[in-house]
């Protein structure tokens, strides 16, 4: 029976941490004193685990958190096995485990994204007692419908949109705004639909500038002499895609082949483009600007959507998954992600979703409808 679980929150903060954290931390008090769970926490992600900073999880520290955004234990975006220490990058899992069977856990619950869960199962494959929920504003975590903070990060980007909406009107001009989801358009495509924007670009399509300025003058023929693009931040262009492509194939020849000047070239080239791509909606604006003959200006929305109060079903979900992680490990599942899948909960093995990644899916029934209604995605 699980007597002592930590808990750690890992990767970049997303409205409903704190929520999951409380969940866990109430869920694990019983009614019979036999049957607690002393939950302590590690301060700011892995690394926490490595220097072995903790707090007791317990009684008044669990309390008003609910609506809170952020962690409460701080995070962190180190991977366990590329600890940067002393100007090195270690492998510091050893010490990790070290420091879980120093405080005697049962189970250790890593909350975050994609990259923690790989992280997490790192841990795993050293014995460990992994449990983990996914947490991100990008919602790209396989093996779950909805990881918490998506859904306040597209109210948040739902509501900026609104708002710019009214000001685009005045002045007779485009606004692109530019939204996070890292390699997924989720909030893109979300906010885009909820605030009415014509134009939505997500990674997922490829676009092509003339599609999005033929669609922008189209609606300047009806008398539409303004426009709204929301553009996810990995959004490119037909052209840009294909080169990615191109050099992440070269890659992994060059890899495979052990070429290491081939590979070292290759990284230079890739991180040339990976320059410019952050500069990719601002030269997106200008362009527009250009081929429309519209004033346009750019909003980049950047950390304002992953800071603040959760929204109400983030809070719902995020306690939800964490009341389920607490049932979970009494019950000794280990090895596992709690997950929401068709509104319910399941526990779905980690080794199943590694390195995988949920992108919008093409016929899904959000582009479906967002083509039905004439939106352009810039294809
Ligand atoms: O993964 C969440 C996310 O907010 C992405 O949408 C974004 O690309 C990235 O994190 C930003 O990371 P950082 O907070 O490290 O700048």
């Amino acid at each position: 029976m699980a007597k002592h679980i930590g808990i750690l929150t890992a990767g970049g903060d997303s409205p409903g941490l704190n929520a999951a954290i409380r969940a866990i931390g109430k869920s694990a008090v019983s009614r019979d004193d036999k049957q607690n769970i002393r939950v302590i926490g590690f301060k700011d992600g892995f690394r926490g685990l490595m220097e072995n900073r903790t707090i007791r999880l317990e009684g008044e520290i669990l309390s008003n958190i609910l609506t809170l955004g952020g962690t409460i234990l701080g995070t962190s975006r180190d991977k366990p096995h590329k600890m940067p220490v002393g100007g090195q990058l270690m492998d510091m899992t050893d010490v990790m485990v070290e420091n879980y069977h120093r405080h005697h856990l049962d189970a250790l619950v890593c909350i975050g994204g994609g990259g923690t869960q790989k992280n997490a199962y790192r841990l795993a494959k050293k014995g460990i007692n992994i449990i983990t929920l996914p947490k991100t504003i990008d919602n790209d975590v396989a093996g779950t419908d909805y990881t918490f903070g998506f859904n306040t990060a597209m109210e948040i980007a739902t509501r900026a949109m609104d708002r710019l909406h009214s000001t685009a009107h005045s002045h007779h001009r485009i606004i692109v705004v530019e939204v996070m989801g890292h390699n997924t358009g989720w909030i893109a495509l979300g906010a885009g639909i909820a605030s009415g924007a014509d134009v939505i670009l997500i990674p997922e399509i490829p676009y092509d500038i003339n599609k999005i300025s033929g669609a922008i003058r189209h609606r300047l023929h009806r008398g539409k002499n303004f426009s709204i693009v929301a553009v996810a931040e990995g959004a490119l262009s037909a052209r840009d895609r294909e080169e990615y492509d191109k050099l992440r194939q070269e890659r992994e020849r060059a890899k495979a082949k052990k070429n290491i000047q081939k590979l070292d070239k290759i990284r230079k080239k890739m991180a040339d483009f990976s320059r410019r791509r952050a500069t990719n909606t601002l030269r997106l604006s200008k362009l527009l600007e250009q081929l429309t003959g519209l004033e346009t200006r750019l909003t980049i929305l950047g950390h304002l959507q992953r800071g603040g109060t959760p929204s109400a079903f983030d809070r719902a979900l995020a306690t939800q998954l964490g009341a389920a992680c607490t049932c979970a490990i009494r019950e000794e599942k280990f090895g596992v992600m709690v997950a929401i899948q068709n509104n319910q909960t399941v526990l779905v093995p980690l080794k199943e979703i590694i390195g995988k990644r949920k992108n919008v899916p093409l016929d899904h029934a959000w582009i479906e409808s967002v083509q039905r209604v004439g939106v352009s995605l810039g294809m």
